[in-house]
């Protein structure tokens, strides 16, 4: 099962590889810094149809769809460019973010970023993996290590608190990291590069399959109240070792 996924998910990365140097097709969706690509829906369309194919059971929610979900016990939760912004700019960091869900939990996970060919996986119960290898979180402490943030560029009422904490996390830290990736960044505390990632507002699509490679590399995925993240609404989130979640709470 997580084979056929990581094989289309590297196929849909050719496309977003093949997009430089061309015409983006930008058309904005709310706000001021909430965009969408021809290739976001490009990338969403031929995982939709591919996947589609190897598992006609299931029901299919994306980032660029209208993400209503059905009654299906196998449901797909895609994210086909996570880190559009950066896409647009060629900042080279995004990922696209697959998390396959039974009975609405996350059951498989893959997340690549074709720039760097690093395909980051979990299955439940199996351990997570980074380009095959297993992976797992960091045993550092937050107050000796790094913590990666979002901005929730898209919830200008969220920016105060963002970044009130961010000060905080800051002065308790080595020091802090944005990607532009919420899915790159979760997957980067997994395989122990960083302690922490926390961000307000994120989306299903943007942290189902990292959650899970999060999960099963160790690490603590909660919302900032402490509670199990549902996946079919936004949530404020932390994802961490335990040792560093433990001290990011204080800061809360
Ligand atoms: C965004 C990225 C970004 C995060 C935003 C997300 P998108 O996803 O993950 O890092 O700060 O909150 O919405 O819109 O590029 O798929
Ligand atoms: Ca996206």
């Amino acid at each position: 099962m997580i084979n056929r996924i990581i094989e289309t998910v590297k196929k849909a990365g050719e496309i977003i590889l093949s997009a430089h140097n061309q015409e983006f097709a930008v058309t904005a969706k709310e706000g001021k810094k909430n965009f969408v690509t021809k290739y976001d829906v490009a990338v969403q369309d031929f995982l939709f149809d591919e996947l589609g194919k190897a598992f006609p059971e299931a029901e299919f929610v994306g980032e660029e769809s209208d993400n209503d979900f059905g009654s299906r016990a196998l449901r797909f939760i895609i994210d086909p460019i996570d880190g559009t912004t950066n896409f647009m700019q060629d900042f080279r960091c995004s990922c696209i973010s697959v998390a396959l869900c039974k009975e609405n939990e996350v059951i498989a996970g893959v997340v690549y970023n074709p720039y760097t060919k690093e395909i980051f996986s979990a299955e439940k119960s199996k351990g997570a993996y980074l380009n095959g290898e297993k992976i797992t979180v960091s045993d550092r402490l937050l107050s000796d290590g790094l913590a990666l943030f979002g901005t929730s560029p898209y919830h200008p009422e969220n920016t105060d608190e963002t970044f009130a904490l961010l000060r905080k996390v800051f002065d308790f830290s080595r020091d802090i990291r944005r990607s532009g990736s919420a899915a790159y960044d979760i997957c980067t505390v997994a395989c122990g590069r960083c302690e922490v990632f926390f961000e307000k507002g994120l989306q299903p699509w943007d942290i189902a399959a990292g959650t899970l490679i999060l999960n099963e590399a160790g690490g603590v995925a909660l919302t900032y109240g402490g509670k199990e993240i549902d996946f079919s609404t936004p949530n404020d989130v932390v994802f961490a070792n335990p040792k560093a979640y433990d001290e990011f709470v204080t800061l809360l």
